[in-house]
C-alpha cells in the first residue's frame, strides 16, 4: 500500500510485507546512483535487518555505509547524535548524499535529527521497525532527542523523502513492544476510525498488520496534514496523553510504557466524558474492554488528584488551562479547554 503525505515537502509512506528488500530500489526513484547512504540502526535491528537493507541499496547503485548505536531510549542523546555527525564527516557525506534510519522510534527520532541538522539538513528515508514507529512516529516529521532533564526537549520538524514500512519486521518485535504500540493504534481507532476499532474488538488486527499500519498512517497523516506546525487539529492525536504524560511522570518513566499510560489516559478521559455528557455513555466500557484484550492495564494506579497535579507541567498545556481531547463516540473526537479544576471535577 502507497499512502501520499502532503506535508512541506510531499513523500511516500510505502507499507508492504517484504518492503525492507525495496529500499534500494525506491531510493533509486529519488537520489542519484553513486550517492552515499548512511544506515543509522540500533544493536537489537541492525544483525536482523541491516543487510537486507544494505544489500538493497548496494544493488540499487549506492555506496553504504553503517552506523550501529546500542539499543534503548537512553541513548536517544546528544553524545549518540554527535557519533552520527563522525560518521558522516568521515565519509565525506554532503548535502546531496542521505541517512537512512532502521529500527524502532529511536533510530527515527535520532536518525531524523542528525539529518535535519548535519550541513543544515539532508536527506532522509525513514525505515521503522516496531509498531510504535510504523504506526506513529514515521509521520509528522518530529525529529529529536531527550535531554537528561527531559524526554524530546531538543529536536526539529524535518519530513523523511520517503518512508519504507515491513510489516512483516514486527514478528521479531518483542510482545511487550507490540502492546507498547497498539496504545497507539487503539487511539488513532478511538479518534477517527471505528472500522479500526471494531477489528481491534473482535481481534482481527492480529493477522493483518499490513492494514493496522496503513489505515494508522493514514489517520495519523489526515490531522498532520491539516496542521503540519502542531498547533491546531494535530492537537486531537493527543487523546489520551494529557493524563497518560502525568502517568508516565508520576512513574518516573519506568514500568509504564508510553502506550500503556495513553490507554489509562483514554480511559480516565472517556470517563470524564461520560460524566460531563459529551462521550457516549458505555464508550469507556468498550475501550476498557480493548485494553484489557491486548494487555495494557485499565487501572491507573494513581489518584485522579494526583494525576491532575502531575498535567501541571504538561508540554501541551499552556497556564491554567487544558485543552483536554474528548470524543464524542468512538471514531468522533474534540478538543475541549478545560481548567484543572474542571478537569478534577470531571474525573473524580
Ligand atoms: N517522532 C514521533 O512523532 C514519535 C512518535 C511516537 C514515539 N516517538 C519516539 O519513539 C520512541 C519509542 O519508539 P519504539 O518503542 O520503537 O522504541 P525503540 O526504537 O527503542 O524500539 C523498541 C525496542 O524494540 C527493538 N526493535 C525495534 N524493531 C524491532 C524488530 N523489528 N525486531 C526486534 N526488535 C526490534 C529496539 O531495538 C528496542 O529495543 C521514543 O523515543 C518516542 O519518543 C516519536
Ligand atoms: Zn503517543
Amino acid at each position: 500500500m502507497k499512502i501520499p503525505v502532503n506535508t512541506g515537502r510531499p513523500y511516500t509512506v510505502t507499507v508492504e510485507r517484504g518492503a525492507l528488500d525495496q529500499v534500494g530500489p525506491l531510493a533509486a526513484q529519488l537520489k542519484r546512483s553513486g550517492a552515499k547512504a548512511l544506515l543509522v540502526s540500533d544493536s537489537n535491528v541492525a544483525p536482523l535487518y541491516g543487510d537486507r537493507v544494505e544489500a538493497s541499496l548496494k544493488t540499487a547503485g549506492f555506496q553504504t555505509r553503517r552506523f550501529v548505536f546500542p539499543a534503548g531510549e537512553e541513548h536517544k542523546r546528544l553524545e549518540t547524535v554527535m557519533d552520527i555527525y563522525r560518521a558522516l564527516a568521515e565519509g565525506g557525506f554532503t548535502r546531496t548524499d542521505f541517512l537512512v534510519a532502521l529500527g524502532g522510534g529511536v533510530a527515527g527520532d535520532m536518525g531524523g535529527f542528525a539529518a535535519a541538522t548535519f550541513l543544515r539538513g539532508m536527506d532522509f528515508i525513514q525505515v521503522p521497525t516496531s509498531l510504535v514507529a510504523q504506526a506513529d512516529a514515521s509521520v509528522g516529521g518530529k525529529t529529536g532527542v531527550d535531554l537528561s532533564f527531559g524526554k524530546n526537549l531538543v529536536g526539529a520538524f524535518h519530513q523523511p523523502i520517503a518512508v519504507v514500512s515491513d510489516p512483516e519486521a514486527l514478528s521479531t518485535l518483542p510482545q511487550r513492544y507490540v502492546n507498547d504500540g497498539l496504545g497507539e493504534v487503539i487511539k488513532h481507532g478511538c479518534i477517527a476510525d471505528p472500522a479500526l476499532f471494531e477489528a481491534l474488538e473482535e481481534g482481527a488486527v492480529l493477522e493483518d498488520w499490513e492494514n493496522v499500519v496503513a489505515r494508522s498512517v493514514a489517520i495519523k497523516r489526515d490531522f498532520v496534514e491539516a496542521d503540519t506546525r502542531d498547533t491546531g487539529r494535530r492537537m486531537i492525536l493527543n487523546f489520551g496523553h494529557t493524563c497518560g504524560h502525568a502517568l508516565e511522570k508520576l512513574h518516573r518513566f519506568q514500568g509504564l510504557s508510553h502506550g500503556e499510560a495513553v490507554g489509562a489516559g483514554m480511559l480516565l478521559a472517556c470517563r470524564a466524558g461520560e460524566k460531563l455528557g459529551v462521550t457516549a455513555p458505555g464508550t469507556g466500557e468498550r475501550l476498557r474492554r480493548v485494553l484489557e484484550r491486548y494487555g495494557l492495564p485499565t487501572e491507573p494506579g494513581f489518584s485522579v488528584r494526583e494525576i491532575v497535579e502531575a498535567t501541571a507541567l504538561d508540554k501541551k498545556s499552556d497556564g491554567e488551562t487544558v485543552r483536554f481531547i474528548l470524543i464524542k463516540d468512538i471514531g468522533e473526537s474534540l478538543i475541549r479547554p478545560m481548567t484543572r479544576e474542571e478537569l478534577l471535577e470531571a474525573l473524580e
